[in-house]
């Protein structure tokens, strides 16, 4: 199979979360939610869903998600590459912050793969304004799963669920923010103003607190389908350009880019 190259921006915002002060030191955390290490049925579209709880501080840190399909056996055979551009991104909205990707090419297709993520971050040193020192932080995963017809669909609820399958730790990295620091020149930091500052020690992760509800799972797939409808010809049924009225899609004049912002969801995160 051909490689394909997705450059994918997908932002999911849920219902508003009230703004409440920081204190710090104050824990971040990005946690693979799907796929996770199992076996799902090769659906036209599956879901590759990033969440970021304690989402308010997420901007300081400026994420960037990176992932790589490719079969286990042969990582020459490239199903998708898509880099998640948050720049625009309002993480503050919601809490948990969900980041969308997806995987289109492995419709009908069985085998082993594995799912290749990075994350970027920085981390601020010195002080305030102008002499403020940008860091960054790349750390890479890889997760295997497997395709096989006749077994479960891909379900972002029973994934994320299941204390046994959403507590593996390896698929989550975790920030201990001990405070922000501004940026001047926000030129230097992708826009954004306050950059945050990162003790060394690492937080106990809880990927168990992402868990996906099933009204936050069906608004992921609508956010998903309708972005794939309209950038790839995937085997599932398309919304009609007037029944996508609740979600806003943004096209930037990137090749490769797609930013959908789903927006006017109303219902709120227990976090
Ligand atoms: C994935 O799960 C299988 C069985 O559940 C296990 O044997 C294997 O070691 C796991 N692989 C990774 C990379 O965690
Ligand atoms: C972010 O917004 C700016 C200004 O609207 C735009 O120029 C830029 O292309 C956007 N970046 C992404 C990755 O969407
Ligand atoms: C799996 O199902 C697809 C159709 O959904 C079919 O094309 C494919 O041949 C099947 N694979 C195997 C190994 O049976
Ligand atoms: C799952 O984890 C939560 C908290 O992490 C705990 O309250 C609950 O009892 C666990 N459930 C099972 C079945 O282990
Ligand atoms: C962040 O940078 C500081 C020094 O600038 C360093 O001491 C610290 O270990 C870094 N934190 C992480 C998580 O990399
Ligand atoms: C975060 O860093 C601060 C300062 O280094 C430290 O006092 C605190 O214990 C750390 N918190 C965690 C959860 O690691
Ligand atoms: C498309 O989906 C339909 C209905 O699920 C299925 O019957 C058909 O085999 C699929 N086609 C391909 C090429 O996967």
């Amino acid at each position: 199979m051909s490689p394909t190259f997705l450059g994918l921006f997908l932002a999911f915002i849920l219902g508003a979360v009230g703004a409440e002060a920081l204190t710090f030191p104050a824990t971040v955390e990005v946690d693979l939610v799907f796929p996770r290490n199992d076996t799902y049925a090769p659906a036209a579209l599956i879901p590759v869903v990033f969440a970021i709880q304690n989402a308010q501080l997420a901007a300081s840190l400026d994420p960037k998600f990176q992932f790589t399909v490719t079969s286990a056996s042969d990582s020459s055979n490239e199903i998708t590459t898509a880099i998640l551009d948050l720049t625009n991104a309002t993480f503050s909205r919601s809490d948990p912050y969900y980041a969308l990707g997806y995987i289109h090419s492995l419709n009908g297709i069985e085998g082993q793969w594995v799912l290749a993520w990075s994350l970027s971050t920085g981390n601020c040193s010195g002080s305030s304004d102008d002499t403020v020192n940008i860091g960054h932080l790349n750390q890479n995963t890889n997760v295997f799963f497997t395709t096989k017809n006749g077994t479960q669909p891909p379900d972002l609820v029973a994934a994320s669920a299941d204390n046994s399958t959403c507590a593996a730790t390896d698929d989550s990295y975790t920030f201990n923010v001990t405070g922000t620091l501004d940026v001047a020149d926000t030129i230097k930091y992708d826009g954004r103003s306050s950059c945050a500052v990162l003790s060394p020690t690492l937080p106990t992760a809880n990927p168990c607190a992402a868990a996906v509800n099933v009204a936050a799972a069906a608004s992921i797939s609508a956010a998903i389908t309708s972005t794939a409808c309209a950038w790839q010809n995937p085997n599932v049924t398309c919304p009609s350009s007037s029944s996508s009225a609740a979600g806003r899609v943004m096209m930037f004049p990137g090749i490769w880019s797609v930013c959908l912002l789903w927006i006017g969801l109303n219902f709120h995160f227990w976090l």
